[in-house]
């Protein structure tokens, strides 16, 4: 299994490039492919084509909120771990023909669920286990690498706009990542499509990180998103995918 966390200030287009990146995996046979909303916002979902709640599933912080608050967490002789990994087959787990969807939703970010923190960890590891590739797109902020829903991760793509926050950002994710002790085996920048050529070079220099390269501008991606399509029909000479596959293929992917 594959891990791969894409993390990045706002809208710097990552959960466009997470979408790009199961198209090609899809098209490249590197299935099967697990998709990871960690966003609370949402929004990978619309761009992969898939409604949850109209598929009848719910998000892990709504099976979360069901399992351990309302119902008291009282199931006797279940363990809680495989309580909440039994409700994300059922209830969690979209199954696509392409790809498989989870959405982590919200409400259990906030305050001390320490036993479904340690049980969604649990569930999520044992989950992840059966797909070849699991993409995960990540909130703007980093306070999800704090919690360490995933302690081993083979990539974590950094994705940068033109500007010093940006590649401040870069330096915190890896801090964090390594304070927290996820353990991963690269740490890659890669330039937004708002990322100009010509600068391409000095990112290069400016981080320690390896960067791939940049996601073009695609006019395409935005008409998409706007009419709520998913980035999966965009056709396959689109700039913004032959972009995403060309870094990929550096980051040695599909493997
Ligand atoms: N390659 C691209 N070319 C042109 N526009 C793009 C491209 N990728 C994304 N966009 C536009 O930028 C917007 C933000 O992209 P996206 O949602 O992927 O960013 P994000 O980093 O996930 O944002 P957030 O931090 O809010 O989660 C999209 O709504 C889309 O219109
Ligand atoms: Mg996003």
């Amino acid at each position: 299994m594959n891990l791969l966390v894409i993390v990045g200030r706002g809208g710097t287009g990552k959960t466009s490039f997470v979408a790009l990146t199961a198209k090609y995996f899809i098209e490249a046979g590197a299935t099967p492919i697990l998709l990871v909303d960690a966003d609370p916002d949402q929004n990978l979902g619309e761009m992969v084509g898939v409604d949850l709640h109209a598929a009848g599933k719910k998000t892990i912080s709504e099976l979360l909120v069901e399992t351990f608050l309302e119902e008291g967490g009282t199931t006797v002789g279940v363990p809680p771990t495989k309580r909440i990994e039994s409700r994300i087959w059922s209830h969690g787990l979209y199954e696509g023909v392409d790809f498989d969807f989870i959405a982590l939703g919200t409400k259990w970010i906030e305050g001390c669920y320490c036993l479904p923190n340690a049980a969604l960890k649990g569930a999520l590891e044992s989950l992840t286990k059966n797909y070849r590739y699991v993409l995960i797109d990540s909130p703007a902020g980093l306070e999800h690498l704090n919690r360490r829903i995933t302690s081993r991760v083979d990539d974590i793509f950094d994705v940068v706009d033109p500007s010093k926050k940006s590649f401040d950002h870069v330096e915190r994710a890896y801090r964090i990542a390594v304070e927290v002790k996820i353990s991963f085996k690269n740490f890659y920048v890669v330039g937004g499509f708002r990322f100009p050529e010509a600068l391409e070079d000095q990112a290069k220099s400016l981080v320690r990180f390896k960067f791939l390269g940049k996601i073009a501008y695609d006019e395409n991606v935005e008409k998409h998103v706007l009419a709520g399509e998913s980035l999966l029909n965009l056709p396959i000479n689109s700039p913004a995918y032959v972009s995403v596959k060309r870094i990929m293929n550096a980051a040695g992917h599909p493997c």
